[in-house]
């Protein structure tokens, strides 16, 4: 049974839900009756060990997935399986973990790309917006996708998606393979200030702490069910959330310089899960 935390604090206004969510590929369920609420303005984190689930949550939650059984509620509009292109009409944008930049592209046109429902003035307006919130793209104008460092990909993966002005950004693990100092930078710096700019987001993490930390509200997703949803910062302090939810054996982090990028990150979940009870990243 999820154990749920008094959800005094958050904010009041509903932005996107869904209720009771079952989703899979085929026949037999990946996730089962998966309830989590995003509220306006928030930065909700959804953790748990690899396999758990959270990408196909994620799928669902921006119509590239149909439930089984369930709802998704935006906005106070039941969405349950409105066509991804709608979802983002509606505010929605998505940043999957991977192949969310075309590497075939140049960063101007993937991001003109992000703009493909605007009309043309305001796809410039807005990539006037990106530029500036992300001036390290600005040189890199005429470059090619597939030449650009993890870091300055993935910020053009995130600067492609808000060309469309989403009202709720939805990232799917947005540090994976990039250094723990890079990681910083986009949880701590780019995410945060987004979300004070009024963007709501939805972050999918490996690195549980770092995510913890900016989040206003959590959700702890094992084997496709909620185990844990909570106000962060009380997890933090419990050194058994690691070790039950997030696949983590007892003991310390093995040590890591603050450059090391080997094993950092990367998606099979071992090293970057188990920030919650042990100390700092990196
Ligand atoms: N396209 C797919 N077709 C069939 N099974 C899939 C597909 N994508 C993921 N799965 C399975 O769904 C389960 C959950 O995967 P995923 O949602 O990616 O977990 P997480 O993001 O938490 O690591 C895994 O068992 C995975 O093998
Ligand atoms: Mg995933």
């Amino acid at each position: 049974m999820p154990t749920s935390s008094d959800s005094a604090g958050r904010p009041a206004q509903e932005y996107l839900s869904v209720r009771q969510l079952t989703v899979g590929y085929g026949a037999a369920p990946i996730i089962s009756d998966v309830s989590i609420e995003v509220r306006e303005r928030e930065i909700v984190a959804i953790i748990g060990p690899n396999g758990a689930g959270k990408s196909t949550l994620l799928k669902a939650m921006t119509g590239r997935l149909s439930p089984q059984s369930g709802t998704v509620v935006l906005d106070g509009k039941d969405v349950t399986g409105a066509a991804g292109y709608e979802l983002t009409r509606s505010g929605v944008g998505y940043v999957p973990q991977h192949n969310d930049v075309f590497s075939t592209l140049t960063v101007r046109d993937n991001l003109e790309m992000g703009g493909y429902l605007l009309p043309k003035a305001e796809v410039e307006h807005r990539i006037g917006y990106v530029l500036d919130t992300f001036p390290i793209l600005k040189p890199l104008l005429k470059r090619s996708g597939k030449l650009l460092s993890g870091g300055e990909r993935k910020l053009l993966g995130i600067g492609r998606c808000l060309v469309s002005s989403p009202k709720i950004l939805i990232l799917d693990e947005p540090t994976a393979a990039l250094s723990p100092s890079l990681a910083r930078t986009i949880l701590e710096d780019h995410v945060t200030a987004l979300a004070r700019a009024g963007t709501t987001v939805l972050l999918v993490e490996q690195r549980a702490r770092q995510a913890m930390e900016i989040s206003n509200w959590c959700y702890v997703l094992v084997a496709g069910r909620v185990e844990l949803s909570s106000e962060p910062r009380s997890l933090l302090s419990r050194p058994d959330v690691g070790e039950l939810y997030l696949g983590r054996p007892a003991g310390p982090e093995p040590d890591r310089g603050p450059d090391s990028v080997a094993g950092d990150g990367s998606t099979d979940g071992g090293a970057a899960v188990p920030q919650v009870a042990a100390g700092d990243e990196s």
